[in-house]
């Protein structure tokens, strides 16, 4: 099969409707989507990621007013996040409805929901008759594709197309929520900052996992990892322990110190917390594909969208 990328709607369009899978532009991460009333289009979306089967997959819609046919409950808070955050970085864990197959949802009696905020994506579901199922459009594990270029580097032949919206925005996945006895509980870190959330919805609960969990399996504590080795630290901090290696280092700004490393990404010159998480996987696949022994990465400042980026480079290194 040969993979096409183009940015023709009525193309993407036709392969949906045939239960097949296209990748999608959003402003998180590029999504493997398909059909999600479809079990056929649904079983390829984890036969081509690789996925195991007890991973659930996020549900995307067009506009607000389709999530209710796809839920039993709608509290009101879920309703103020997505008047506030709506097309946007957020995921919403609600009970599932019935037309909802179970394989989406990895048998679990909720399913995650968002709105992405991508113009060619809206465009492509408010033209469809159903949401589409989409897990980030990377092979399981690995890190996810913020260009239709890393999407083909992976994907390439598996596909029919990939949908081609330009880099994404954000560049690293939704922040998800779900409500745990009323409560607004925050399950995996991403584009939407917990203070932004806090404002509409008062205190939020943290349930990170960093263990395989059948609520937030793809928080399981090896992902979005690289191939080769990477370690969490400071350049100069580790290396008295790499002499001989050839290091590759990622750091936040220009200040951070790598004076040891031969290859070096800066997520952002100035420091800019937007553009370091734009930056973010483009630079870890770089240096993956680098002659590099080893890739050093290091913590940028834990505040707002910083957490999320350091939560990814920390499971980009649990693995090794
Ligand atoms: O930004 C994003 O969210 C991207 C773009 C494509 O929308 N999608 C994405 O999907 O990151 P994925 O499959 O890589 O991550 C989905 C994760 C699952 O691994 C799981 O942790 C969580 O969402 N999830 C999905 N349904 C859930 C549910 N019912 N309860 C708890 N967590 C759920
Ligand atoms: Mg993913």
């Amino acid at each position: 099969m040969e993979t096409i990328i183009g940015t023709d709607l009525d193309a993407a369009k036709a392969v949906l409707e045939a239960d097949d899978v296209c990748a999608i532009p959003t402003e998180t991460v590029y999504g493997l989507a398909g059909n999600a009333f479809s079990d056929d289009a649904v079983l390829k979306i984890f036969n081509v990621k690789q996925r195991p089967s007890f991973d659930p997959l996020i549900v995307h819609v067009g506009a607000i007013d389709r999530v209710a046919e796809l839920v039993r409950d709608l509290p009101k808070s879920a309703i103020q996040l997505m008047d506030a955050f709506w097309p946007g970085p957020l995921t919403i864990v609600l009970p599932k409805a019935s037309c909802i197959p179970d394989l989406v949802t990895s048998g679990l009696d909720t399913v995650g929901i968002r709105m992405p905020d991508h113009k060619l994506t809206l465009k492509l579901l408010s033209s469809l008759r159903f949401p589409l199922a989409a897990p980030s459009a990377n092979p399981f594990g690995y890190i996810s594709p913020t260009t239709a270029m890393h999407v083909r580097d992976q994907l390439n032949g598996l596909i029919p197309y990939i949908l081609d919206g330009g880099p994404s925005r954000v560049g690293v996945e939704s922040t998800i929520v779900g409500f745990e006895e009323g409560q607004c509980t925050v399950y995996r870190l991403g584009g939407l900052t917990l203070e932004e959330i806090s404002q509409v919805v008062g205190k939020v609960q943290l349930q990170i996992h960093s263990g395989s969990d059948p609520k937030a399996p793809g928080m399981m504590l090896s992902h979005y990892a690289p191939r080769k080795k990477v370690l969490l630290s400071t350049v100069p901090v580790l290396a008295s322990h790499l002499k001989g290696k050839r290091v590759a280092a990622l750091v936040f700004d220009a200040e951070t110190d790598s004076d040891d490393a031969v290859i070096r990404e800066v997520l952002s010159d100035s420091g800019n917390m937007e553009e370091a998480a734009r930056n973010l996987f483009a630079a870890l696949r770089r240096l993956d594909n680098s002659d590099a022994d080893v890739i050093v990465v290091t913590p940028v400042p834990d505040i707002g969208l910083g957490k999320a980026i350091n939560d990814r480079l920390r499971r980009a290194a649990a693995t090794h």
